[in-house]
């Protein structure tokens, strides 16, 4: 049987540089607790994004948590529901109501005129989501969120090295959170982290994934435990020197994709916005003629041992605990949805299976 191809394989980096990272864990027997290794990636990943602070986290859910108790959201929260489970699940955790409102028909990000619409006394914030690492009308949601006083969390989880307009794309909103985990172009196993804007934000974020722990007699807040712990820490400081690297071979098996995919009629593939660096995560291209033939061709990749996902479907307001949540009309998030279709793209992936992909879906689309 052929090997099984998934829409990605983490890059890890060579396990006896690792090692000699853990040798030090275990010789210092400091395991977690803002260790050494964990300050030393928190340094090096700020000045690697260009962005001043950061706050290491076990994951970027529990990143999205806290962000949304350290600005202290309430009511109702505007977001996409365009997006992984998480982004809506952190408004739900903290007691907090999500309204969905529709999304560009680019990258699938949220419109800022349909935020707009649907802001009222009760909303206490918005969480958009940088979807596929790609910006959508940041300026847009920024007045408007400036406009009605409102705080803006980037759920930016797969944005990890994007840059807009010369600066990290975590630079934008009140808070961005990204995710190292194994699925992502940069991944300490499991690991996130909360980009913010000033030490006193920071001061807090810091605490909250700590229990709300203060000093040794004193807990202020009502934390948790979010803490990245030294295994995790080190790898993210090694896996830093072969960023670059891997990500302009991801753009190399993205232009390849392009390159081959233009000819074929039927299928609309993604314009990067001007002034993207993008860190090449995904590659979606989407069925003009809707779910039929994209559940055809996924099916054919899959007995093809090519595993592609449909990022996003279902729509987070499919899902039976958000439906009676939904107000209202989504026809680009719908669209998108029904129609998408992620191809694997990682930096060692064969340009061998990126033709047999091609060529299973320009046959499909031929012969339908
Ligand atoms: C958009 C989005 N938000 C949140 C998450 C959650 O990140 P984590 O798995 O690090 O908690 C992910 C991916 O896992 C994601 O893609």
């Amino acid at each position: 049987m052929s090997k099984k191809n998934f829409v990605t394989k983490p890059f890890l980096p060579p396990l006896d540089e690792y090692i000699k990272y853990l040798e030090k864990i275990w010789s210092s027997k400091q395991l977690t607790n803002d260790g050494p290794f964990h300050q030393k990636f928190e340094k090096e990943l700020a000045n690697y994004l260009g962005v001043k602070y950061v706050s290491l986290f076990n994951n970027a859910t529990t990143g999205l948590l806290v962000a949304i108790k350290a600005l202290e959201l309430k009511g109702e929260v505007i977001t996409t529901p365009y997006s992984f489970i998480a982004t809506s699940h952190s408004i739900m955790w903290n007691g907090l109501t999500p309204v969905f409102v529709d999304i560009d028909s680019q990258a699938g990000n949220l419109n800022p005129e349909k935020v707009e619409e649907a802001i009222n006394d009760n909303t206490g914030g918005i969480i958009a989501v940088h979807n596929y690492g790609i910006p959508g009308d940041v300026d847009g949601l920024r007045n408007v969120a400036e406009k009605y006083n409102l705080p803006l969390i980037y759920d930016a989880a797969p944005a990890m090295g994007v840059k807009y307009k010369g600066n990290s794309i975590f630079e934008f909103g009140d808070l961005a959170i990204v995710s190292f985990h194994a699925t992502k172009i940069f991944t300490t196993f499991e690991g996130g982290a909360i980009i913010s804007h000033s030490k006193e934000i920071k001061a807090k974020i810091d605490s909250l994934k700590n229990f709300g722990i203060d000093g040794p007699e004193l807990v202020s807040g009502l934390g948790t435990n979010g803490k990245m712990n030294e295994a995790e820490a080190a790898l993210g400081l090694l896996q830093l020197k072969y960023l670059d690297k891997n990500i302009s071979k991801r753009k190399d098996i993205y232009e390849f994709y392009i390159n081959s995919l233009e000819s074929i009629n039927n299928i609309k593939i993604l314009n990067l916005p001007k002034f993207l660096k993008y860190n090449y995560a995904y590659f979606p291209v989407f069925f003009n003629e809707g779910i039929v033939i994209r559940d055809k061709i996924y099916n054919k990749l899959q007995e093809n041992n090519f595993f592609c996902r449909k990022y996003w479907y279902p729509l987070i307001t499919n899902h039976s605990i958000y439906r009676s949540l939904v107000g209202y009309d989504l026809p680009n998030a719908r669209k998108l949805s029904q129609s998408v279709l992620c191809l694997p793209i990682y930096p060692d992936l064969d340009i061998e299976d990126v033709k047999t992909v091609i060529e299973i879906i320009r046959q499909l689309l031929k012969n339908r």
